[in-house]
């Protein structure tokens, strides 16, 4: 880990009303879990939602599972991001290309794809559930908490190993 007190995440998808803030509240909720003290956030590649709360839909499928994200706000991912974090974690392969580009050369933080965190998952996407239907944002809500789950072990192994 950098060098920053406690690991920083960022999740990342296109429009941060679906994806990421969903990703953002259920590995939160996890780490708490887990007694893993962490910084999360949440942004978009694009800039369209900036200041808005998540999708209804989005809202709904985490309150149903204990999380409240009703408070959460939009934003654009910036060049920073890739030194206040140190992992940046991509929801699809579009939004991984998008933030590749917008990687500044120095930067220190970890670019990954979500799903190849996860055992037999790697390079697999979580879609985009915008354009879906109620259903498309459980399949996002699963997707997401398996992702947060792999990266929940992941830290947890990393800071026994520096004990
Ligand atoms: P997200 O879903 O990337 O999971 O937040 C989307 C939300 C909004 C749009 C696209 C994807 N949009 O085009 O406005």
């Amino acid at each position: 880990m950098s060098s920053h007190i406690l690991p920083a995440i960022l999740f990342v998808c296109l429009g941060n009303i679906c994806r990421s803030p969903l990703a953002e509240g259920v590995f939160r909720q996890q780490a708490g879990n887990a007694g893993l003290a962490v910084n999360v956030d949440s942004a978009g590649t694009g800039g369209w939602h900036i200041g808005s709360p998540p999708d209804p839909r989005a809202i709904a499928v985490a309150a149903d599972n204990g999380i409240d994200i009703g408070r959460l706000a939009g934003r654009q991912v910036q060049p920073q991001d890739f030194f206040d974090f140190d992992y940046v974690i991509a929801m699809d392969t579009d939004n991984l290309k998008n933030l590749r580009q917008l990687r500044p050369l120095t930067a220190t933080a970890r670019l990954i794809l979500g799903f190849d965190l996860v055992a037999g998952r790697q390079g697999d996407a979580v879609a985009d559930p915008y354009y879906g239907d109620r259903a498309g944002f459980t399949q996002t809500f699963d997707d997401v908490a398996l992702i947060a789950a792999a990266l929940v072990q992941h830290l947890t192994n990393a800071s026994r190993a520096v004990r």
